[in-house]
């Protein structure tokens, strides 16, 4: 591909990069550089400096990319998918479709850390966790995680720690646990240390069965599904009992739409249940993204992984829904953290809240019913037919013997038009779904050789065993039974996404976020069945376009970051973190190298990048930072000394979560490359360094990237998220691969990092088309003006708050406002400066990450200048309301400060406050017409997480 001219570039460029040029004259003025080029030279060390621009050609125009879209979604065949093993044909209701996926009030927003801006996607994800706990038979569930395998992951360290079982005991997984779920908990027990017994657990009743299924060990841990891989409902109740008398937990993996018919797993003794949300009307999309689930019996509410929505209180004493126990959110907890998941997947437990919103629990069961009818249809149709169907008690899915004709059975099931699942050459299963209909069931039983005359039976009738007909109710919430005319539905929809902030209101400055443009264009193919309708092990030939997809980006990123190969699988930055952390882990013990298990972490690295490395068995020993922010390269030299011989590797963020380019990467590569070390650059904030400078260039090994920040992908409110992996090519080997997916990584890897083979595959257009609207000097360009308007924020706002490691006075693409000597003096903290900000309508900065007390703000390129100052002069404005403080004229708790945000409703009412009501609502520049109102006043934290609520409270909990 040739190199773009560097002086022209497409019209779009200037669509998604703010500033016009004449903004740009002046702002270079207040920054006080002559040029963009000069401010890059003086703020990025010559050393990593770029030559030439990316050999990236930019396509002409918008039309043009769609029109190459087109042409590649034309090279996927979509047929008729019944292969099942968890993805499953769904109809996604147009209502949730053209309302939540493609409507950016629900898919720009950011999670919900600021809750008072944030009660629409709260309640939604309240809708979630309620649904989850309904249908598993659970008490608190989580919204969301990553995938069902990753989710299983999650639940086997959950049971090792609360487990009460002997040290050396051991997980086993049942052996018709899905095959890509087994994987994923087998690549991440690897360096846990965690010995996994894969089994048929069928027929284990005693403790002294279990023992012995276990090979004579105990057991902390068992992984069942259910229905089972191969269709099988079973009765585990007796294997609980039999776990739970030797103090090990059980988890059930399972399928929400099953749950509508069957006794939950809560019910028959599970203590844990994970899954995938999917077939709630998200499409299969080539394998992701979906939100994954987990729901815990009580108790076990604390050590759940992920994000967790609860009930507290406003300032008002009204209900108002937060991250619960927020400030044990694992990232935090770094090397003391269980797991590093941070993005999860709002925007997709969003939709699968709202399929069931929509439906309700008669609709719910109704679909499962029909889905039901449609498999014992056919089960009848092949068992009359002689056929030996091996799933005795069934729900959607058949397992089928054909000794030696699997082969001519998906031949003939694919001449219709229809993809079943070839288990092995002698065994055929098939899953049937909401959208079947009778004539696919008579296309395979015809596949099978036999004849479908009848008609699929009008009653229900349960093809398993009585005592596992689910008696209970669920989703009796009002919720989910109000909105069944889709002007009701439409109305519920945007009566929530009006509660919210997300970037079509305004910007979101969240530093280390790079909430940046999500343009239409690059949205729009997500949609096209060509890449929604796929499942992810469909036959190869079927799926081109979407590898094609897969291998250009890989290709650009090669390019972009001068690693020598990328993986696409890993689902956000975490997940990425972690692959390349195995890769690290890999490639160390393939040089019998074992004994480097230390991985040297700067203190002011995002928390994830310590889980990351505790999950992939590491120790973690931090590095300080000066007090300029940067790694204290002596502290570094003494450490990398000590360490030496057991130096896996470090991890650096760069420019470093300080917003600086720090001029020692360099040599800190260096040096840990001379101590036989590996360099772990985390690309978070790729955003500052695209077109600039590429870290398999300047010394890194392995970075991830997070195509939700840099790459455009939106962030849907909390997820989802795509972290792919970029390694210089002695780590190649070791990137993630797949057990159903041979093409999808090298057979020398320790193993998948999802359940998919390339992750969140039918996203991924969305970064592919950005970077070919962009091209390679349109993407240099966006990091210059990046750059530009974080300098623009700093020179602005320095003089009246303290612009912390600044370099000569320069940042690079975010900068940190340091509010520590402020609240000191004054009493008034970030939190009040936050809030406040919501009543002159903006969403807050990062609030106290990498450093307490401050907040980072990262306007990203698409920002234009008109933006900029209205934040620049709301915080100045704020500083105003600040120094009354500070000059004693009110105190801290009587300001204006402290009460923020103010609810229309809180206008109306009482008003005890020594301050007025336009004061407190309409501050300086604030338009009356454009007024974003919260629905909630300042919400009680500390109150939620002493009384823990996680499901949909009644409506009489909102009655004054
Ligand atoms: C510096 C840094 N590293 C890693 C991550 C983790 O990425 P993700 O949230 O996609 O898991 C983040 C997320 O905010 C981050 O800011």
């Amino acid at each position: 591909m040739s190199a773009d001219t560097p002086t022209t570039v497409p019209e779009f460029v200037s669509r998604h990069i703010g500033p016009r040029a004449d903004d740009v004259a002046q702002m270079l003025e207040v920054i006080g550089q002559p040029s963009v080029e000069e401010l890059i030279a003086k703020t990025a060390p010559a050393a990593i400096l770029d030559g030439p621009s990316l050999a990236l050609e930019a396509a002409p125009t918008e039309q043009a990319v769609i029109a190459e879209l087109r042409a590649i979604a034309d090279r996927n065949e979509v047929k008729t998918s019944l292969i099942g093993l968890g993805y499953y044909g769904t109809i996604t209701p147009p209502v949730v479709k053209r309302n939540v996926l493609e409507n950016p009030g629900w898919y720009t927003a950011y999670t919900p850390y600021q809750p008072e801006i944030s009660q629409g996607r709260l309640e939604a994800l309240l809708n979630f966790q309620t649904m989850v706990n309904d249908l598993t038979g659970l008490d608190v569930a989580n919204s969301s995680l990553l995938d069902e395998g990753t989710a299983a992951a999650e639940a086997m360290t959950l049971m090792r720690r609360s487990a009460k079982a002997p040290k050396d005991a051991v997980l086993v997984v049942d052996q018709q646990v899905f095959p890509q779920s087994y994987a994923v908990i087998a690549s991440r027990a690897l360096p846990l240390g965690i010995e996994v017994v894969r089994t048929d657990l069928t027929g284990v009743t005693t403790a002294d069965e279990l023992t012995a299924a276990a090979g004579g060990k105990a057991v902390f841990g068992v992984v069942v599904q259910y229905p089972a891989a191969d269709g099988e409902v079973r009765d585990w109740r007796a294997l609980c009992e039999a776990v739970h008398a030797g103090k090990g937990l059980v988890t059930a993996a399972t399928d929400l739409l099953a749950l509508t018919l069957l006794t939950p797993p809560g019910e028959w003794g599970a203590d844990i249940a994970v899954g995938n949300s999917q077939r709630f009307g998200v499409p299969m999309g080539f394998g992701g993204p979906h939100a994954g689930f987990m729901s815990v019996k009580k108790g076990l509410e604390r050590s759940m992984p992920g994000r967790l929505v609860g009930v507290s209180v406003d300032e008002a004493g009204d209900p108002a829904y937060r991250l619960a126990l927020q400030t044990r959110e694992q990232h935090i907890r770094r090397e003391k953290a269980t797991s590093n998941i941070c993005t999860a997947q709002v925007l997709l437990a969003v939709m699968a809240s709202m399929y069931a919103v929509w439906h309700g629990p008669a609709g719910l069961r109704a679909i499962a019913e029909r889905v039901h009818r449609h498999t014992a249809a056919a089960r009848k149709a092949l068992v009359a037919a002689a056929v030996d169907v091996r799933t005795e008690s069934f729900f959607d899915t058949l397992t089928v013997s054909v000794p030696g004709r699997a082969d001519e059975v998906l031949a003939a099931a694919l001449a219709k038009g229809i993809n079943l699942w070839q288990v092995d050459a002698d065994t055929v299963q098939v899953s049937f779904d909401e959208t079947t209909d009778r004539d696919q069931v008579e296309a395979v039983v015809e596949a099978f050789g036999a004849h479908f005359s009848g008609t699929v039976a009008a009653d229900f009738e349960a093809g398993w065993a009585q005592d596992l007909v689910r008696t209970s109710d669920y989703l009796t919430h009002p919720v989910f039974n109000s909105y069944r005319s889709e002007t009701a539905m439409l109305r519920y929809l945007r009566r929530l996404s009006d509660r919210d902030y997300a970037l079509d209101r305004g910007m979101i400055p969240l530093g280390s976020c790079t909430m940046k443009l999500n343009a239409t264009t690059e949205m729009e193919p997500i949609t096209w069945p060509e890449f929604a309708s796929l499942h992810p092990f469909v036959p190869t030939s079927q799926s081109e376009g979407s590898r094609k997809i897969v291998a250009d980006l890989q290709q650009w990123l090669v390019e972009i970051t001068g690693y020598d190969a990328v993986s696409m699988q890993p689902n956000s930055g975490a997940t990425g973190e972690l692959a390349g952390l195995m890769a690290i882990r890999s490639y160390h013990h393939a040089n019998g190298q074992d004994q480097r298990d230390v991985v040297l972490i700067p203190s002011s690295a995002h928390g994830t990048n310590a889980a990351s490395a505790v999950m992939a068995g590491f120790k973690v020993v931090v590095v300080k930072s000066t007090a300029e922010g940067s790694v204290d390269m002596e502290d570094l030299r003494g450490k990398v000394k000590e360490h030496c011989e057991v130096l896996a590797g470090i991890m650096v963020t760069y420019p470093s979560t300080h917003g600086v380019y720090e001029d020692t990467i360099v040599e800190l590569c260096e040096l840990v490359h001379e101590a036989g070390g590996q360099v772990y650059v985390d690309g978070a904030n790729m955003n500052a360094l695209v077109g600039v400078a590429r870290p398999g260039k300047f010394g890194a090994d392995v970075s991830h990237l997070n195509l939700h920040k840099t790459f455009c992908i939106p962030h849907g409110g909390g997820g989802p998220g795509v972290g792919p992996i970029g390694v210089r090519s002695h780590l190649a080997p070791y990137l993630p691969n797949h057990p159903l997916a041979p093409e999808a990584g090298p057979e020398t890897s320790s193993g998948p990092s999802v359940s998919a083979p390339y992750g969140s595959a039918s996203i991924l257009p969305i970064s592919w088309a950005y970077i070919r609207l962009m091209g390679g000097e349109g993407l240099r360009r966006a990091t210059l003006a990046a750059v530009l308007n974080a300098n623009y924020i700093a020179a602005r706002l320095g003089d009246h708050y303290p612009v912390l490691y600044s370099q000569d006075g320069l940042v690079a693409h975010e900068c940190i406002l340091d509010l520590r000597g402020i609240t000191h003096d004054t009493g008034v903290s970030v939190d009040d400066v936050a809030k406040r900000l919501i009543d002159y309508g903006f969403h807050a900065p990062t609030m106290s990450f990498p450093v307490a007390g401050t907040l980072m703000v990262e306007p990203t390129e698409s920002e234009d200048k008109g933006e900029l100052d209205r934040f620049c002069d709301a915080m100045i404005a704020i500083k105003k309301e600040i120094d009354e403080v500070a000059s004693g004229a009110v105190s801290p708790e009587d300001s204006v400060l402290r009460h923020a945000p103010y609810t229309a409703e809180s206008l109306a009412g009482e008003w005890g406050y020594s301050f007025d009501r336009k004061t407190a609502a309409f501050p300086a520049g604030v338009d009356p017409r454009s007024k974003y109102w919260p629905v909630v006043r300042r919400i009680d934290g500390a109150y939620g997480d002493r009384n823990l609520i996680c499901t949909c409270p009644s409506p009489e909990a909102f009655e004054d």
